[in-house]
């Protein structure tokens, strides 16, 4: 951990400068493998994080306000299995809307929203900072996926993990797992986690979810190129790949694809990228649970879900894990 990016009264942050020369390695090679695929994280500039906050109201994008519905209606019980007084921590914290939630009944003794995207998360934080002066916060932009050492700088307590949005539904299972790993051996004895699962349900209702008709989803998805222009000097050309996005059955994920409109070949880090008619770039998974699915990976972490909230429909569902 290096570099304070800034604070207020109630709010501090720290960068440990996740986006590093190994990081851009990381997405070049995936750019040269047969399957040319990248991590979902390089969504996440000022601009993807912005549109991914639009997405989340979209009609057709359903686990935003099912997961807020599951929250409110649940944040007495929420709160007393979490316990007042935690250090809530969130990967992947986005707008730090969710945790207006829980914050009147769960009284944390700090909130850690930790996220990928720098300025997003400097501005989200103290938004919430000057809406909440009571509320102890320490910010840190840093790679949930790598060492979690910034935990050093938290205050002690007992520990939480807020995890909601189903953000771990774009982890493979293998990285889902290690995941889950990792909060097992932070949390100590007393800890726990809330985590927002994404469940099985209709395909229609999977695809229009990623597919919306405003076209949002598309501008998300295509708005990584102009990220890998900036990151390895490269000129993918918007305007000449289509987005794709459908749910694959038997692997139970949404797949999005950002697919080349014609053969080209594209200047990229000082050599060329080259492109089929078709041919795709894989840039994000969504995996998609049941609870029985979700509990085994959970067991598999050493980890047990103690207590579980779904809504009516059974869209979406809400667990708080503990030591198993
Ligand atoms: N928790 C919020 C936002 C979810 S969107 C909610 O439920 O509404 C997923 C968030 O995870 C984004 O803000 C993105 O910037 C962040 N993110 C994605 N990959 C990340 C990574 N590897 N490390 C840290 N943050 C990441
Ligand atoms: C952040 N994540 C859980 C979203 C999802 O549904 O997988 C990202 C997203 N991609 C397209 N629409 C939303």
């Amino acid at each position: 951990m290096n570099e304070a990016i800034g604070e207020s009264r109630n709010v501090t942050f720290h960068s440990t400068n996740p986006q590093s020369g190994d990081s851009r390695k990381e997405l070049l090679q995936g750019l040269q493998e047969t399957q040319k695929n990248l991590d979902p994280k390089w969504f996440y500039d000022e601009q993807g994080s912005q549109l991914f906050d639009r997405i989340t109201r979209l009609p057709e994008y359903y686990p935003t306000r099912t997961e807020i519905g599951i929250l409110s209606d649940n944040r007495e019980a929420i709160s007393r299995i979490c316990e007042p007084g935690c250090v809530f921590i969130e990967p992947g914290s986005g707008s730090c809307e969710k945790v207006r939630l829980l914050l009147e009944s769960l009284r944390p003794s700090a909130y850690v929203p930790v996220d990928i995207s720098e300025e997003f998360l400097r501005d989200s934080a103290m938004q919430l900072g000057q809406e909440y002066p009571w509320l102890d916060i320490h910010a840190v932009c840093a790679d949930f996926n790598q060492g979690w050492s910034f935990l050093d700088r938290v205050p002690e307590g007992k520990r939480v993990i807020f995890y909601p949005g189903s953000t771990i539904g774009n982890l493979e299972p293998g990285a889902a797992l290690t995941f889950l790993k990792r909060i097992r051996e932070i949390l100590g004895e007393e800890g726990g986690a809330l985590i927002g699962v994404d469940l099985h349900k209709s395909s229609d209702r999977l695809n229009a979810a990623y597919n919306d008709a405003s076209g949002l989803t598309a501008e998300f998805n295509l708005n990584v190129l102009g990220r890998i222009n900036s990151e390895l000097d490269a000129e993918f050309d918007e305007t000449l790949f289509n987005h794709k996005a459908f749910y694959n059955k038997a692997q139970q994920r949404i797949e999005m694809h950002l697919v080349s409109r014609q053969a080209q070949s594209v200047k990229c880090n000082g050599s060329h990228i080259e492109f089929e008619e078709g041919e795709t770039i894989h840039t994000e998974n969504s995996y998609k649970y049941t609870v029985e699915g979700f509990a085994q990976l959970a067991a598999a972490a050493g980890l047990t879900l103690k207590q579980t909230w779904l809504d009516e429909e059974g869209l979406f569902s809400v667990h708080y894990l503990g030591l198993a």
